[in-house]
């Protein structure tokens, strides 16, 4: 018996490992996912070796631009934001790494499969749905569901007794619990679990706190095509590069930070803070070009579908059949979201100030305040809104009179 565990290389997953290899005596392999976390992951090898896992059981695989071209872009085709802004960072990251785990035990004729998630999250939930829609029959290990490793005292006692180095800073309590990958930073627990008490400086990691932003704003460009972008300040570059280089940005002006109370699926609240500086640039910009190259009907049918769209992601559906048919409805909407969005970046905002493209459905002639020429009759709305009174009129009549 064969389990592949789903490896940061942090003292957790570690844990995990040996409490793995003793508890089921089996064999471990160990899967980490490089998506941009911007962690060096070649210590999660020597860890992964020193724990006794034989050299091609250790898998370390490079996922950013299929993590940015096949899941954060599609959730962006959407504007998806749960309760109303959490760009979903964790979320979208899950499934990838439920896809590539279970490619690995089918292809090692593995039984089993394992994450370091608890039992009181949505991890939990967006891993083992992947795990099942992808794989049937896989044993699902859920450790922190199982053990009695219930503290963070007995954690730690338990590295040391299996000589699992455990760094300084972890010996005391960790100050709080992150998750990390190109899309977003998230913390959450410990000095962040009284929802009153403000988020302190020494938790953000990834954006410049916006009070010591450079005071000079700094004006970008963004071209899309087909709804995903695909240059900045007209370079054209790959999905991973472009979100890669507006973090740069992003994180330069202190934009994408999110203090948020949100609900879990399994039914609590839990308040977490969230860093996601390009992301935050990323989904105005996409806004921006579809304002100009998306019809009203189609538009307001997407915001309507956007909030279903985005709890099937936090709740882990991304391998459902609604998700898929949600998506195709969202994707074929995106055949003309071309053009380029002129944005500025300034302490802590992000705001659009121009939008250009081919397709656009912006007619100048007609909006003018100043003489249209005949491209629109205003005598027109005078039966237009007639028409749309006519019940009101009745009513008025009866209840107002
Ligand atoms: N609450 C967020 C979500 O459910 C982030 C969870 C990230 N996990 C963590 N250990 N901080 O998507
Ligand atoms: C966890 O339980 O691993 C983190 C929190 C969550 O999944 O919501």
């Amino acid at each position: 018996n064969r389990v592949v565990l789903a490896y940061s290389g942090g003292l957790d997953t570690s844990v995990i490992l040996k409490w793995l290899q003793q508890t089921y005596n089996c064999e471990v392999v160990t899967f980490t996912a490089d998506l941009g976390q911007g962690e060096e992951l070649e210590p999660a090898r020597r860890k992964a070796e020193a724990a006794g896992v034989k050299p091609e059981h250790i898998f370390i695989d490079d996922l950013r631009e299929e993590f940015v071209k096949d899941y954060v872009f599609p959730m962006m085709r959407a504007n998806a934001l749960y309760e109303g802004l959490y760009l979903l960072g964790t979320s979208i990251a899950r499934p990838l790494i439920a896809k590539r785990q279970i490619e690995i035990a089918k292809m090692l004729n593995a039984d089993a499969v394992s994450h370091g998630a608890t039992g009181k999250g949505n991890d939990q939930v967006r891993f083992e749905l992947g795990y099942y829609a992808l794989a049937p029959d896989i044993k699902v290990i859920a450790p922190w569901r199982e053990w009695d490793l219930t503290s963070r005292t007995k954690l730690i006692e338990f590295a040391e007794q299996h000589q699992i180095p455990v760094s300084k800073d972890k010996r005391g309590e960790a100050p709080f619990s992150t998750d990390a990958n190109m899309l977003h930073t998230s913390s959450e627990g410990k000095v962040l679990e009284d929802p009153w008490d403000e988020v302190p400086d020494y938790v953000y990691s990834r954006t410049v706190n916006p009070e010591h932003a450079p005071n000079e704003p700094e004006t970008i460009t963004i071209d899309f095509e087909g709804g995903d972008g695909v240059a900045i300040n007209g370079v054209g570059m790959s999905p991973a590069t472009l979100l890669e280089t507006l973090n740069e940005m992003g994180r330069r002006h202190g934009i994408g930070r999110l203090d948020l109370v949100e609900n879990r699926f399994v039914g609590m609240k839990s308040r977490g803070m969230y860093e996601t500086p390009g992301g935050t640039i990323y989904h105005l910009a996409h806004r921006g070009i579809e304002q100009l190259t998306l019809d009203r009907g189609a538009a307001h049918l997407k915001d309507e579908l956007a909030p279903r769209y985005a709890e099937l992601i936090y709740n882990g559906f991304w391998f459902s059949p609604e998700r898929e048919m949600l998506q195709a409805a969202i994707d074929h909407s995106q055949s003309k979201v071309t053009g380029t969005v002129r944005l500025k970046l300034y302490k802590g905002n992000v705001s659009v100030t121009g939008r250009k493209s081919p397709f656009s459905l912006y007619s100048e002639k007609v909006v003018t305040f100043e003489d249209d020429q005949g491209a629109y009759d205003q005598r027109d709305a005078a039966g237009f809104i007639k028409l749309q009174a006519l019940r009101l009129r009745l009513l008025g009549r009866r209840d107002r009179a």
